[in-house]
């Protein structure tokens, strides 16, 4: 194609946590991509719980007010969902052309999802073709609950936006690792995203998703503990932990009480290791890469890393991104830039380009 008719799309990554808006706009060049646009704002509690929009209205009007405050002109977004409402699973199916695969996934689904089919929306992807001599194929199966993915779409709409691209934080966090990544063939990377309510984990093995999967853990649990024994509010709380003194209290007292639900959160992790082991062939996980705002913790990653016993580094989705320090303070950028892995994600996605 003619490099004037091949003028990019854009889009933008929408990473709509219970806790953070995240927005990130890139602009791609022929191999490498700049920041255009970066916007953050947190969410009052209450207002996405369980991965459920309880005040839609609020959510739109934040994104609204973020896209009005920088500037942001592009109004197609890709937006990803996450926690209980999505499930990821490889499957195996008959070796047969994408096509019909597209006309029997939810034959194929029934068997593997414990939701009524008219209740999900499906997708899909090829992972391996049937080899020489095997019969059947990998997929990985997506599905999300219509009623929250209308949830989001919904809200979407009334922030006056589109969504161009769906995706599921698992996926979006894994695009973000793979644009600065150099794998080895047989390397087993444990991306895991950490935030205020879901824990995602996406377990990479050459490069390719092997397992995913979120739980209900993640930085709430830091919070609401600190909060019964400190005595202190939901701000103060989230004050201790980005290491701000509140009256009396500061980080020291409240480390025995952040180790506490780092333990739980390991605990957690490792169970999903442990699944992981018992059902593949990998016996190693090389190491991991910690994102989300939990990484953002002075001590998360050292914790998990001899919780764990394997070396944990913490993403910088930023890496391969060009980021005119004219326009964007560099210190900031790296202080936040964990946080922004599946926002940096879904806007490296393309307009169009969700469906396989
Ligand atoms: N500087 C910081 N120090 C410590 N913790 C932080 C810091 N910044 C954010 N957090 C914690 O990270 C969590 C928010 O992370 P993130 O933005 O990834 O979550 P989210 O996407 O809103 O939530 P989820 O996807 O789980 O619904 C909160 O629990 C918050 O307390
Ligand atoms: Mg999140």
């Amino acid at each position: 194609m003619l490099s004037w008719m091949a003028r990019q799309q854009e889009l933008v990554g929408l990473d709509v946590g219970s806790s953070f808006i995240k927005i990130v706009q890139l602009q791609r060049s022929r191999d490498s991509y700049r920041l255009a646009k970066l916007a953050v704002a947190p969410i009052q509690p209450e207002t996405i719980v369980d991965g459920t929009i309880m005040d839609a209205a609020a959510v739109s009007d934040t994104i609204q007010q973020l896209f009005a405050e920088h500037d942001i002109t592009v109004k197609d977004v890709a937006f990803s969902v996450s926690g209980h409402s999505v499930i990821v699973k490889k499957i195996k199916v008959p070796q047969m052309k994408k096509a019909e695969l597209r006309e029997g996934i939810a034959w194929e689904a029934e068997q593997h999802i414990p939701y009524s089919m008219e209740d999900v929306n499906l997708d899909f992807q090829i992972l391996r073709e049937a080899g020489p001599g095997e019969q059947e194929m990998d997929v990985l199966l997506v599905a999300v609950k219509k009623e929250t993915l209308n949830d989001y779409l919904a809200m979407i709409v009334t922030a006056g936006l589109s969504a161009a691209v769906v995706d599921v934080d698992a996926f979006a966090i894994e695009n973000a690792f793979t644009i600065s990544a150099q794998l080895q063939p047989d390397e087993v990377v444990a991306l895991v995203n950490i935030g205020a309510a879901v824990t995602t984990i996406n377990i990479l093995r050459g490069g390719i998703s092997d397992f995913t999967r979120d739980s209900s853990v993640g930085g709430n649990r830091h919070t609401e503990s600190l909060q019964q024994s400190l005595g202190v509010s939901v701000e103060e709380a989230e004050a201790i932990k980005r290491g701000e003194p509140v009256h009396g209290h500061n980080f020291a007292d409240a480390r025995p009480v952040i180790e506490q639900v780092n333990s739980e959160l390991a605990g957690e992790i490792r169970r999903s290791f442990d699944f992981y082991h018992s059902t593949s062939q990998s016996e190693t996980i090389h190491r991991m890469v910690l994102s989300g705002g939990c990484a953002l913790l002075p001590d998360l990653a050292s914790y998990l890393s001899s919780a764990l016993a394997l070396p944990v580094e913490i993403a910088d989705p930023f890496h391969h991104v060009v980021a005119d320090p004219k326009e964007f303070d560099a210190e900031y950028l790296a202080a936040i830039a964990p946080q922004m892995t599946v926002a940096v994600g879904l806007a490296l996605r393309e307009p169009g380009d969700d469906a396989e």
